[in-house]
């Protein structure tokens, strides 16, 4: 089946350097008590693989499979496991919608921030619902744009995160998808085990605000850029967490 959506962020260098500084203990810590060191892990919507190469560093005894649609992002993961010498790691290029695996072939299966990004999250989790063993975790993270915290505020600051959100919504994406994970999980048959809510604050405010620069037009790129340049500037973003279990 056809999904339609467009990935927002893109694949330039600046979005692949922005998602390769995530690591397991910052961006998966809702999920590091739950692993067992011979779990089996499917990592949807890797990405270039930082958290991917974490898990595997963790799983010593298990095996860890990223999966993305994008195979530019799937060389960078490979590169990425071969220079940390990770032997128990293997990434594929694959959608969510339509994971390349058999029924009840994982412990655990993660997504970090990718359903912010769907058009058909239904789909996607049923399809998680589906390889995951009776028993096994569902560990998905997104944020909700629902509430920045930004300093200081410039004229035109909000106007400019807004248009990105547009677009994003516009692109199939749902950028208040985090707090609609209950549900969802919900209703693709998980218990649930725990949702909760962090904040993220973004250590490099040029980082995050060249990311969202460019996609935008030049007067509303401008803004954010000046905007991070300030010593003080602050980016934090509401991130929604949460655990399933496959119960039958
Ligand atoms: C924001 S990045 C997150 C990467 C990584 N999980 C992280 O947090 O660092 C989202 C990734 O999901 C991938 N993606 C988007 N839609 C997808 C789909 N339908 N199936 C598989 N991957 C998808 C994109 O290509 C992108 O690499």
């Amino acid at each position: 089946m056809k999904h339609s959506e467009e990935y927002t962020p893109g694949y330039t260098q600046n979005a692949s350097n922005f998602m390769a500084q995530r690591s397991a203990n910052n961006h998966a810590a809702f999920l590091m008590p739950h692993l067992q060191k011979s779990s089996r892990l499917l990592d949807c919507g890797c990405g270039p693989g930082s958290i991917s190469c974490d898990f595997a560093s963790v799983l010593t005894s298990g095996h860890v499979i990223g999966i993305d649609r994008e195979s530019s992002q799937i060389e960078l993961a490979r590169n990425r496991a071969v220079s940390r010498n990770l032997t128990n790691i293997t990434f594929n290029i694959g959608s969510i919608y339509e994971l390349p695996f058999s029924d009840s072939s994982f412990d655990v299966v993660f997504a970090h921030a990718i359903f912010e990004h769907l058009a058909s999250p239904n789909a996607a989790l049923s399809e998680v619902f589906r390889v995951l063993v009776p028993g096994g975790i569902a560990a998905i993270r997104s944020p909700d744009w629902g509430g920045f915290l930004v300093s200081p505020d410039v004229p035109g600051l909000e106007a400019a995160i807004d248009s990105y959100a547009k677009i994003q919504v516009a692109n199939g994406g749902d950028v208040f998808v985090g707090r609609k994970l209950p549900g969802l999980l919900r209703s693709a048959g998980f218990d649930l085990l725990r949702f909760s809510a962090t904040y993220d604050c973004c250590q490099s405010p040029q980082l995050i605000a060249e990311y969202l620069a460019l996609k935008l037009p030049d007067a509303e790129a401008n803004t954010l850029r000046l905007w991070s340049q300030q010593p003080d500037a602050v980016f934090a973003q509401a991130w929604c967490e949460i655990l399933g279990t496959k119960t039958v």
